[in-house]
């Protein structure tokens, strides 16, 4: 059979597509916090290296002979230095080298010797910001000679383009490594995570068409991770469901043929009576000495099979949930308890304790049988008082069963709560308490044998207030 595969997210939900994503806008972020300080860095630079020319065209200028000065030697320089003017301030003398006409207004001043780390990198994206060339005068320490500052004066159109160059520089290249890395993380991802992921979902959508089915249990990698860990789980919980499933299989068949075997015994038992019921009335002794006994055994027959059909149907599905009062559904099962036998209830004392204002949220047919079923297994036990209270705290109500008997025996004790096995009276079938706490339990409740003793048994039930 061919099983579809599950539906996997669109290719830009999925898990690694956000991932991919995400580094691309990760890693440009960590480019620009690299990008702000070095642009910075750049412009400073920049001033810095026109400054120390500056200086240098302004020695050569010094130096040179009166002659080559005028024949305009200087200006050529000046052009060359791509300054419109520069001035060197020795701490007793000043030297000019300017153009012959006016130099142009000079925009902005800025002191490269003074100048903070966040001052630099503001100064540089205002530069950057600039729609028009300013002419800027810039100042700054000669070189080589204490005491002495030299003052160019330029452009900034060059210096802003060249900045400009540096900074597509930075980003092809933040680009580009930003879709190396995102690409290596989109790959791992895809190998060490998304991949398994599908594995493991696949096979719990193959799982769940048949989970009887041993060979669609996952079986796990050796990896020590957190997914190695899902994949070891899972298996797990899968062998554990599909043994769970196994065994109610098992026991639904089992029900259903007890079912039928019950339905039939209490025919062949119906008629047995009925054939009976024609032998007591034979004046033989011997038959009237068996008699009783008989009808004795069936009539165990008959509760036994009685029994069985309760507790297969105690496990209905719907409960009539409603408000009502515990001390009448207490009332209603004394006056159920009846010993077996049709016998008189004189000796037996069945005291509600239970205040009037206690309420419960439950199915109160069903919490009937519960207490019925309790009460008459200490009347069966031999107890001639049983004691019913109850108390409201915090949402939950507390209901107390104490009687009088000999207390619980130690097969019973053994086997509490469990169905066949918990009887350790003759005839019994051992599913009073199983039904009873079946029941409870159908109701978010709980019930536990308190205590029990040769002074008597105790059972204690948790409900739910409405
Ligand atoms: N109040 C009690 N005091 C002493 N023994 C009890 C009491 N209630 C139950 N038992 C013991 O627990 C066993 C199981 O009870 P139950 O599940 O109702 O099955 P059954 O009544 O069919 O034997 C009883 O056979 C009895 O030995
Ligand atoms: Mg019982």
């Amino acid at each position: 059979m061919r099983i579809p595969l599950p539906k996997q997210p669109k290719a830009h939900r999925s898990l690694s597509a956000r991932l991919l994503l995400l580094t691309i806008f990760f890693v440009m972020l960590a480019e620009l916090f690299i990008y702000t300080p070095s642009i910075a860095r750049y412009r400073k630079t920049f001033l810095e290296e026109r400054i120390v020319r500056a200086r240098l065209t302004a020695l050569a200028v010094e130096t040179m002979p009166e002659q080559a000065a005028d024949k305009g030697l200087s200006q050529i320089l000046l052009r060359s230095s791509e300054n419109y003017a520069i001035i060197v301030k020795h701490p007793d003398r000043r030297l000019l080298i300017a153009p012959e006409g006016m130099p142009p207004k000079v925009d902005a001043t800025f002191d490269i010797r003074k100048n903070s780390f966040m001052g630099w990198i503001r100064d540089a994206f205002i530069a950057l910001a600039q729609t028009e060339n300013r002419v800027l005068r810039i100042i700054g320490d000669a070189p080589k000679i204490p005491g002495a500052e030299v003052e160019v004066i330029l452009d900034e159109a060059p210096m802003r383009k060249s900045m400009l160059d540096y900074s597509k520089r930075i980003l092809d290249l933040s680009i580009a490594i930003s879709l190396f890395t995102a690409t290596l993380v989109y790959l791992s991802l895809q190998w060490m995570m998304v991949r398994p992921l599908r594995r493991i979902t696949e096979n719990m959508e193959r799982f769940r068409q048949a989970p009887e089915d041993e060979t669609r249990i996952l079986e796990p990698t050796r990896r020590s991770d957190e997914i190695g860990i899902t994949q070891r789980e899972l298996a797990v919980m899968q062998e554990e469901l599909r043994l769970a499933l196994k065994q109610k299989d098992r026991l639904a068949m089992l029900g259903a043929a007890v079912a039928k075997v019950n339905h039939d015994l209490r025919n062949s038992l119906a008629t047995a009576i009925l054939v009976g019921d024609r032998l007591a009335t034979s004046p033989d002794p011997e038959v009237q000495r068996l008699m009783p006994r008989m009808f004795k055994a069936m009539d165990r027959a008959v509760a036994l099979c009685a029994q069985t059909l309760d507790y297969a149907s105690s496990a209905g599905p719907t409960l009539d949930l409603a408000p009502f009062e515990l001390a009448d559904v207490i009332d209603l099962a004394g006056e159920a308890i009846i010993p077996p036998d049709g016998g008189s209830t004189d000796n037996f004392e069945w005291i509600n304790g239970v205040a009037r204002d206690v309420q419960i949220m439950a199915d109160s047919a069903q919490l009937l049988r519960v207490f019925e079923n309790l009460g008459r297994n200490a009347m069966q036990a031999g107890a001639t008082r049983v004691r019913v209270d109850a108390w409201a705290e915090a949402g939950l109500v507390t209901v107390e069963l104490a009687d009088n008997g000999p207390g619980f025996d130690e097969k019973a004790l053994e086997h509490l709560f469990q169905p066949f096995a918990g009887s350790a009276r003759d005839g019994g079938s051992g599913l009073g308490l199983v039904i009873a706490r079946e029941i409870v339990q159908s109701h978010g409740g709980t019930i536990d044998l308190a205590r029990t003793g040769p002074d008597g048994s105790r059972f204690r039930l948790r409900l739910r207030q409405p």
